[in-house]
Formats: structure tokens, sequence, C-alpha cells
């Protein structure tokens, strides 16, 4: 989501603009970070809260406030959403009011302890408009206000007493001139005017007014008025925030300063997972979906799972097809969604299919949800897309949360997309009463561990960007993996043909000998995709022995592997080092090295990485 916050001391008259239109400004510039519905809240000076929301895109919002507009103000909150919770509707959508209406909140994040909290609030008679944690964040906050009549200490006391990742921002009819914010594992910067002040959730969101920004840490409150800018941490105590100047240009702010949006989603990939994976037990140790319409008796007696995505979101099932199978015991198949809607295939009651899609719109995946269904088969969507058409017409949801992506080629969906067929396997390994309890412990702390692993990979950029620069002329490229380095590979080799029209094949590493390996010769680059030495060493060993048929045959090995795996230094041109996880995890990991190469193959050959020829980021035709 995209959050604005303003004040100015100014009069709308004097300064040329009113609060509302810096807020729609920064909407504007902040789009990109959510478009399913939009809104403001206003405070006058006679210290009225005034607000308008609407389901769609900015411009939604913004014919509805011609038609319906708000009083002049220049205190103001904005908001532009990506739904995360409750669908994208007009309800749904922030601001959410309390305190009779003299109170508007803005959140973007999830709240892991809403439903907790919302049933204590319905006790004490409060009433909900909305299916959103976020309105239970500004109730909560209301309790709060209503004890200190200090929208600060309320603030303080409210993030305290919630759970997850959020950036918070509220307006009170008692102040105007004042916007609160409070942030915990969700971005949220300051900017400093001349009798204005800003809030954002990046720089884009006023890079139009000021480039003098102020960082706010992690569990810090802020309170911004026009001629002031206050930072307290979570006891209460005054914070000093980092100052910074942006010199971004306008373009740049909205990729966060990166060269591309593809670069800036790689980057984006450690709170991309850690986002998905939030709020998924309850208190008893549970796993649950998002959305089922279905008795869970039904998933619990599926005899066979058969994924169907397009592109990158099948690489995805493949990596499923491996956990699933391992933890469930249920057979798992993975077709391409347009070739299992052409064939017959053997469907029925007990089958769960698995539609996997970032955009929910993709029409071959929906035709073969439509076709499953028909053949009574129950649908469980995994969607990066709120209300989006797969989802809708499934019989349960489990969502992404990589927030929009708007690079053509995948990669911060892709990494959700196998984080959350990992949480499907579990869920029904959990579901089907398997003694999966203790390893579904292990696995979710694991889990837990991988953003701040990836952060590492992300280390490697520079790394991937000299061997990008000294095989620039290369003309085909082979990727080899086996059992979930082998769907890494077919990914590096699609990656690498959408951004640098390169011809590139990824293969089995078992399959080398019966035929690609012809393929080799002086110089071929090879990445080879080595797993994790742990409990598998079979599969280790007979890695390393692909390495060295290809190498014995003149291939430039480039080796992706795990730390401290020095058996492979002897075989590899160059390695890449990940550090270590489960064997099933490793696809969240040894991608990512792949995506910056391709990324910067594509940049060097003068390519426009965001936008390839010939591709679209959701193709809506069979
Ligand atoms: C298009 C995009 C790919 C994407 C595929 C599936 O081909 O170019 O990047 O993987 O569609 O899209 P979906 O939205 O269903 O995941």
């Amino acid at each position: 989501c995209g959050i604005v916050g303003y004040v100015s001391s100014s009069t709308p008259e004097a300064a040329g603009h009113s609060a509302l239109d810096v807020v729609l400004g920064g909407l504007k510039r902040l789009e990109y970070r959510g478009y399913d519905s939009a809104g403001v809240a206003l405070v006058t000076d006679e210290g009225q809260v005034a607000s308008a929301k609407k389901a769609g895109k900015l411009s939604a919002l913004t014919d509805e406030l011609e038609a319906r507009p708000l009083p002049a103000a220049m205190t103001g909150i904005g908001h532009t959403r990506w739904a995360t919770h409750g669908g994208p509707t007009d309800l749904n959508a922030h601001p959410h009011l309390a305190d009779g209406g003299q109170l508007a909140v803005i959140h973007n994040g999830i709240i892991e302890n809403f439903a907790s909290l919302k049933a204590e609030l319905q006790a004490d008679g409060v009433e909900f408009l909305s299916e959103t944690d976020t309105e239970v964040a500004g109730h909560q906050l209301a309790k709060n206000y209503a004890a200190t009549k200090d929208l600060t200490e309320a603030m303080r006391l409210t993030a305290g007493e919630l759970e997850g990742a959020f950036t918070l921002l509220a307006v009170h009819a008692d102040q105007p001139g004042t916007v609160v914010a409070a942030r915990r594992n969700s971005p949220l910067v300051i900017g400093l005017g001349e009798g204005e002040n800003f809030l954002g959730s990046d720089v884009a969101a006023f890079i139009d007014h000021t480039r003098k920004a102020v960082e706010i840490g992690q569990d810090e409150i802020v309170t911004i008025t026009p001629d002031s800018v206050d930072i307290i941490d979570a006891e209460g105590s005054p914070v000093e925030g980092t100052s910074f100047n942006v010199d971004w240009d306008t373009a740049a702010a909205e990729k966060g300063g990166f060269a591309s949006f593809m670069d800036k989603e790689i980057h984006d990939q450690p709170q991309a997972v850690a986002d998905t994976l939030l709020g998924r037990m309850d208190a008893d140790g549970k796993l649950t979906l998002d959305e089922i319409h279905v008795d869970e008796t039904i998933l619990k007696s599926i005899d066979k799972m058969i994924v169907i995505a397009c592109g990158t979101a099948a690489y995805a099932g493949q990596v499923a097809k491996y956990t699933i199978e391992h933890w469930c015991r249920i057979p798992v198949e993975v077709e391409l969604a347009h070739e299992f809607r052409y064939r017959d295939p053997v469907v029925n009651e007990k089958t769960l299919v698995v539609a996997v899609s970032q955009s929910g719109e993709t029409m071959d995946t929906i035709m073969a949800v439509r076709h499953a269904r028909q053949q009574g088969a129950k649908v469980v969507a995994i969607c990066n897309t709120y209300g989006s058409t797969i989802p809708r017409e499934s019989d349960a949801a489990l969502y992404t949360h990589a927030g929009p992506e708007v690079a053509v080629a995948s990669t911060k969906a892709f990494l959700s997309q196998i984080v959350a067929c990992y949480l499907l396997g579990l869920y029904l390994a959990q579901l089907r009463g398997n003694k999966f309890t203790d390893e579904v412990r292990v696995i979710l702390d694991e889990l837990q561990q991988i953003p701040e692993k990836i952060e590492k990979v992300l280390q490697l950029k520079e790394q991937v960007e000299q061997l990008a620069r000294s095989v620039q002329n290369t003309q085909s490229v082979l990727f080899l993996g086996r059992h979930v380095g082998y769907p890494v590979a077919l990914e590096g080799a699609l990656k690498l043909k959408e951004l640098a029209y390169i011809h590139a094949e990824g293969f089995a590493a078992g399959e080398l000998k019966h035929g690609p390996i012809a393929l080799i010769e002086d110089g071929q680059l090879v990445f080879i995709i080595v797993p994790s030495r742990e409990g598998r060493d079979s599969l280790h060993a007979k890695v390393i022995s692909n390495i060295q048929e290809v190498r014995a045959r003149g291939a430039n090995t480039i080796v992706i592997a795990e730390e401290g795996d020095e058996a492979v230094k002897e075989y590899a041109s160059e390695v890449f080092y990940v550090p270590q996880t489960p064997t099933l995890l490793a696809p969240l990991l040894t991608t990512i090295p792949l995506q910056f190469f391709a990324m910067e193959l594509a940049t060097m050959k003068g390519l426009d990485v965001d936008q390839p020829r010939n591709l679209a980021k959701s193709v809506t035709v069979e």
C-alpha cells in the first residue's frame, strides 16, 4: 500500500494548494504500490474530519471528489491500497473512521492479532463496518485516545498492543495540524518542509515538495505538525531520526532509487517473503488459508493434487510438487494451464487443483480452473491480487503478500508463490492429521529465517554483475539442477530468455547424459544449482559429477552452492555461495543470483528490463 500524510500552517489560498492537492499528488506517485482502492481524510481548522474513499484506481477517487467535494483543509492523510485483508471494496478502502467519525486511520501491513482485539472491542460494544484489520487498529486507537486524550500517547499504546507489520497514520478532529504515525516492519519516511511537513511510504510521496527526509526506525512513533517533527520510541523516549537528502529524480523515486522496477522488486524479496508468512498460524498453532468456501473435511479427503499455472508461476508449482508430496504423501502433478485444459485430464471430487497466478487474471489459468471445477475438483488459488478472477472462482484462496509487481518478469511474486505453496503443503499436512506438527514447526522456523538469508544473497549482486560483464556476448546459456534445483534451473533460463533475449535452456541435471550434453563445447556457459549436502549426500555427489562432466567438455561452469560447500570449487569457474537452508527451501535463495544475472545481461545490452519486447505482465487472452 501507499501512504501519505501532510500538514501545513498556510492556508489553501496563500499556499496555492490544499492538503488534498498534496495528498492526491503523493498518492499518484505511490500508485505503483497498490491500486485496488484509494481514500483520503482531511481535518479542517474548525476540527471537522472529512473523508472519501473508493474502490478502484485513484481516478475513481478523484471522480468521487469532483462529484462530492470535501471542505478545504491543510491537514490530510491518504492511502492507496493493495488488499491483504478483506476484498477491494469501497467499505474496505482506507481511511477507516472511529471515535464517532472524529478519528481517521490508514494502514499498510498486516495486523496478526486483529481477531482477538476485534472480539474484545465488540464485547465493548464497538460496531465494525469493514472486514479489515485496519478498522480494528482504528478502534483500538480510539479506545486509547479516550483514556489518554493524547493522540501520540494513544498511538504509542496501540502500537504496543498490535502484532504483525504495520505503518499506521492517524488524524483526530481535536487536533487539526497534527498527523501521528507508527511503524513496525513496514516502510515510513518523513519529509521536511518550511511550515509544512510530510509522511510517506517512501520519498516518492513528497518528492515534488521537498528533498529533505528523515528515516524512522523500527517501533517508533512520529508526530508531525507544520513546525515540528517529534519521534519517540516504544517506551516514549525521544529519538533523533536520521536525516538524508533525496537526490533522485522523480522517476527514480518511484523505483526507490533503483534503476528499474525489476531491480527494486528483487530487493523487495525479503519483505515479500516475510509478509507472505505473516499471520498464518492461530494461537493454537493451527495453520489456515485466507479464504475457505468449502468444508475442510473435503480438503482433507483429497487423494491427488494438480498444480496449474503458466510461466514463472508454473515453476513455483514444480517446487510445490517436491515439498507437498514429501509433507502430505499426496501425489502432485504440475501442468501448464493451457495444456491441462485441452487434454482430457483425470479429475474428480477427490482432486485438489491448485491454481498459481500472480495476477489472478491469466486467461489460460482461468479456463483451466473452470474446467477443473466442472469435473468436480476443488480449487485452491494462490494469488497476489485480492479479488481477482481466479481466487473469486476458487473454493479457497491463499494470498501472497508480495505487493504489486510492476516489472513484467516475475521476481518477488515467484518467491512469494513458493512460500505460499509451502504454507499450503504444511496446512494440508496438518489438516490430514499426520504427525507433522514438529516438522511444521521446524520448517516454519526455518522459513522465518529466510528474509534475512535473502538479504545476504542480495549482496551477491556485484559479483553477478562482474560475471555478466565478462560473458556479455554469450549466445547461449544452459542451467542444470536436480530436485528443487530443477525448477530453479528452468526459471533461470526463462528469465534470461525474457529479459536478455538469449537462447537459454534449463535441464534436470540427470537428463544431461540423455541428450543435452551434446550441446556442450568449449566455452559454453553452464549454471549449476547444487543441492545442500545435508541428508541428501547422494544427490549432492551426483550434481558434482554432472559439473565434472560438462567441465571436462570445456564448459564454463558457474555454480550456485551453499556456504561451506568447498567440494564444488575444484570444478567451478565461479561459485556463488548462498546461506545454508533446508534443501526444500533452497529455491528461495538460489533463484536470486539468476534473477540478477538476467537483469544485468539485459541492462548491458541496453534493453528495457521492466518491459521486455513482446511480453505482457498479465496475459488475458488464451
Ligand atoms: C505472463 C508473464 C509471466 C508470468 C505469467 C503468469 O506470461 O509475462 O511473468 O509468470 O504470465 O502470470 P500470472 O499472473 O498468472 O502469475
